[in-house]
């Protein structure tokens, strides 16, 4: 019904200046009001059974808040820079660069499958404990996006068109930071990974995948234990643990120190937290801090028994894999490639 409104309303308005040709402006022909998407095979997970499930009317608001440059202080920078369609919202380099060039110290996570999670934890080290709480923190980073929530909001108060759609999302055309903050969440809840052919395997098509894809899904679950932490629907177990990934052996210590920076316990020094591993192939290079190239390395790097450090996870050990068995892990990963999550920026956006 309001889909309609709002649409009317803006064609009478346009009528009345110029005549309206199309009865659709062209920025919502290029985001349209879609039905929430079904959770693909593997997420056993729905909509409904969130406390606050997304609505269409905010996801669409939402998917063109996070691809608009316009909520950066010199209008270069969206959520999209570093979280990447194409990268399963990660993206391909070790860290972000945002306003002017500037670099970050961390990798942009992927948050596909986020909208449920065993524990609420967000960012490397869970310093914030909701979607909406994380997505207003890279708008006034002066190294992400650069802007106050202030100048952010007056530039979106400065566009005619989107009043209407907050109308839409929220019953009233205020914007304000919280409701910016909720679509926008929204949105993100909507990007989703399933269907892999590992997926298909596991609901009964045995020819979905490959022998040794199988071989690698009995080590993953087996011998290779990386199923302590990499677990669940998403593959994350959304806790912290210490790889001794970015210890620095000469300085004795780490370059960043993770969760304790949240806690301040020194058993929490460099411990991050557990990235799920659907859509993994598109999140190279990885960890917190990209520093391995390949799924290859990462795996070495378990089967060494992670990097010496005197926090080192107490799950990590030397695995003595062999060769085929470390490639078998590869292409278990490889099988986690899946659907749910893609999506193009919009091509037009309101003015
Ligand atoms: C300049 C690059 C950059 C921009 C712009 C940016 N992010 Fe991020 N994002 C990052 C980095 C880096 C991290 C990890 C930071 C950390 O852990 O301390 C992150 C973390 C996140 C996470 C946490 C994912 C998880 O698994 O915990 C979400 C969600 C997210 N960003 C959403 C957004 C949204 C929404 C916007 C736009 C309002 C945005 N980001 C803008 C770089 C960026
Ligand atoms: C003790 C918990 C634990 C175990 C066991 C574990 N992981 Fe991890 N995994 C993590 C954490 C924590 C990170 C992020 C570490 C960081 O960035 O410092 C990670 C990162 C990864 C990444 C990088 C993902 C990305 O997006 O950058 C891959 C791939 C991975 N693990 C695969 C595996 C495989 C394969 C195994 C088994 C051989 C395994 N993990 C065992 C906790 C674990």
């Amino acid at each position: 019904m309001r889909r309609t409104s709002v649409a009317n309303g803006i064609c009478a308005l346009a009528l009345l200046l110029s005549g309206c040709s199309s009865p659709t402006p062209e920025w919502e022909q290029a985001n349209p009001i879609q039905p929430l998407p079904e959770p693909p095979l593997g997420i056993s997970s729905t909509f409904a059974e969130l406390e606050e499930a997304p609505t269409p009317e905010r996801v669409r608001l939402g998917r063109w808040l996070f691809y608009d440059t316009r909520l950066s202080a010199d209008g270069t920078i969206s959520c999209a820079t570093c979280h990447r369609p194409e990268n399963a919202f990660s993206e391909p380099t070790p860290v972000s660069t945002g306003i002017d060039g500037q670099k970050g110290t961390r990798k942009a996570p992927s948050f596909v499958n986020l909208a449920w999670t065993l524990y609420p934890h967000f960012f490397w080290d869970g310093r914030a404990a909701a979607l909406e709480e994380q997505a207003l923190g890279p708008i006034e980073n002066p190294i992400e996006m650069g802007n106050t929530h202030d100048a952010m909001l007056l530039a979106l108060r400065g566009v005619p068109a989107y009043a209407p759609y907050f109308e839409e999302a929220f019953g009233t055309p205020e914007i304000s930071a919280p409701r910016v903050a909720k679509a926008i969440a929204d949105y993100e809840r909507t990007r989703m990974s399933g269907n892999s052919p590992w997926d298909r395997w596991r609901d009964g098509d045995e020819s979905a995948v490959s022998e040794q894809v199988k071989m690698g899904h009995e080590l993953f679950f087996g011998k290779a234990l990386c199923n302590q932490c990499h677990l669940g629907q998403n593959f994350t177990d959304n806790l912290f643990h210490n790889l001794g990934v970015g210890w620095d052996a000469e300085q004795k210590r780490f370059a960043d120190l993770g969760r304790y920076v949240v806690t301040q316990k020194e058993e929490d020094q460099g411990a991050f937290k557990t990235p799920g591993l659907r859509e993994v192939t598109k999140h190279a290079p990885f960890m917190h801090d990209g520093s391995l190239q390949t799924l290859r390395q990462v795996v070495e790097h378990y089967d060494e028994g992670g990097i010496a450090n005197p926090h080192l996870s107490p799950k990590i050990e030397p695995l003595d894999l062999t060769q085929e068995e470390m490639d078998a892990l590869v292409a278990l990963m490889e099988a986690l490639e899946g659907e749910g999550y893609q999506d193009t920026p919009p091509t037009a956006f309101p003015q």
